[in-house]
């Protein structure tokens, strides 16, 4: 997985043409607009932004340092995946071939097939095997300049599976050397022995699986599956309550396939961010804008399931609703594996410009997962997470179609990843 260079800190760039960054737009401050800045030099420290700045500027303390050839490539805050279930066993080939035919992800769900069946391959995986199937979903994630992912459970939905999941999501994080978040889905489908009992089931959950899962420190945050095939906005404000009294963070799926009010319900519980959003109406808007709650959209979930009801990105615009970006990576909806396919997606099918689309894998995306202070922007003095890409122009990432462009990536001031090969010329 990692290079050999790993354990080196990096000290990029001190002066010459030859020896530049270049920070694309956002890579100050990812949703400031402005544009790209040329000439930049970053230098590293401790695994932190020492200084950022003006290649000219380099204060003289820091021209001593090794260095490397950034070669005037473009500099991004690392990216960051805010919505993905990564750990699950099986796969749902066969869905995608009864859509093909003409059935609905509703229909498909309710003949027993959708999640039920993630989790039927999920309860019988160990954590050994779920981990080997998720190791290499992660890497083509981090491949492409991930520093922070949102991993959710949700496919175990008893007590022993969800622990299975969130016990692996934790332990991707510890072996890849990525910040992993997770959080707890438990409500995210009846299963089926409790088929018409989702009282009860929503007791389970607050009552014995939050508290138990949370005890063993595995949940950073709780979300909901709030929608007709699903849970009820009653049944989603329980969680919350139960969430809340347990100090952890909200977020919601919310409005995906018809407007339920949930967002309006997670912005009163101060949700971190309300995901899908596909029939989010205007009262969801307003309330999101006053709890500062974030928009995350998944074009990758829209595209798969052929949907057309946009979801109200000029409103959002509008209204100041920070947009985020992300996979939401799952074995039904969203197989996708490219956090910049999601921002051609975003563009291309909801006319996001480039730069709000970089901005939605980045700024928006950490504050997505309360990460603001870490991850999505680079700035004197925060952890050094950033990529260099071998691209000319910051829209060039929304732009490819199934290119990876080559890119070194630094996690927390260590190259993770030299596809650029910087580490072997300089020491
Ligand atoms: O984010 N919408 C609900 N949950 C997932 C889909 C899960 C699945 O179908 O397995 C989503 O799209
Ligand atoms: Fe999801």
């Amino acid at each position: 997985m990692a290079h050999s260079t790993m354990n080196k800190p990096i000290y990029p760039s001190a002066g010459g043409e030859w020896h530049q960054l270049r920070l694309a737009p956002g890579a100050l401050a990812a949703d400031a607009g402005h544009g790209v800045l040329p000439d930049q030099t970053i230098v590293v420290l401790d695994g932190h932004i020492a200084w950022i700045g003006s290649d000219a500027a380099l204060p003289a303390q820091y021209q001593s340092l090794a260095r490397f050839d950034a070669g005037g490539r473009l500099a991004t805050p690392g990216l960051v995946d805010c919505h993905t279930h990564l750990v699950y066993g099986g796969q749902r080939a066969n869905e995608f071939a009864l859509r093909l035919s003409g059935a609905s992800y509703e229909e498909i769900a309710r003949a027993g097939g959708g999640i039920v069946s993630s989790v039927r391959a999920t309860r019988e995986a160990d954590e050994d095997t779920l981990f080997a199937l998720a190791s290499p979903r992660l890497q083509a994630l981090l491949s492409e300049g991930v520093c922070a992912i949102e991993i959710k459970s949700g496919y175990g939905l008893a007590l022993e599976h969800e622990r299975k999941q969130l016990r692996v999501a934790r332990r991707l994080g510890e072996h890849f050397g990525v910040t992993v978040r997770t959080t707890f889905l438990g409500a995210h489908a009846l299963p089926p022995e409790y088929a018409g009992r989702s009282g009860d089931y929503i007791d389970l959950v607050c009552q014995q699986m939050l508290p138990a899962l949370a005890g063993e420190g595995l949940v950073d945050a709780v979300d909901v599956f709030c929608e007709k095939i699903a849970f009820s906005l009653a049944e989603t404000e329980r969680v919350f309550q139960a969430a809340q009294s347990l100090g952890l963070p909200v977020k919601l799926h919310a409005e995906q396939l018809s407007d339920m009010g949930g967002s309006a319900l997670a912005a009163r519980y101060g949700a971190l961010s309300c995901d899908h959003i596909e029939h989010l109406g205007a009262n969801g808007i307003a309330a999101m804008r006053q709890s500062g709650t974030v928009a995350v959209l998944l074009p990758g979930a829209y595209y798969t399931l052929r949907d057309t009801h946009l979801p109200p990105i000029q409103a959002l615009r509008d209204a100041g609703v920070p947009m985020a970006v992300s996979t939401d990576h799952n074995p039904g909806t969203s197989p996708a594996l490219s956090l910049l396919l999601m921002m051609n997606m975003a563009c291309t099918l909801f006319r996001l410009t480039a730069p709000e689309a970089l901005a939605g894998i980045t700024s928006h995306a950490a504050r997505a997962l309360g990460l603001q202070n870490g991850h999505g922007a680079l700035g004197n003095g925060r952890p050094a997470n950033f990529v260099l890409w071998d691209l000319s122009d910051a829209a060039e990432l929304a732009y490819w179609l199934g290119q990876r462009p080559a890119c070194t990536v630094v996690r927390q001031g260590r190259i993770a990843i030299d596809g650029l090969n910087l580490g072997v010329a300089h020491g």
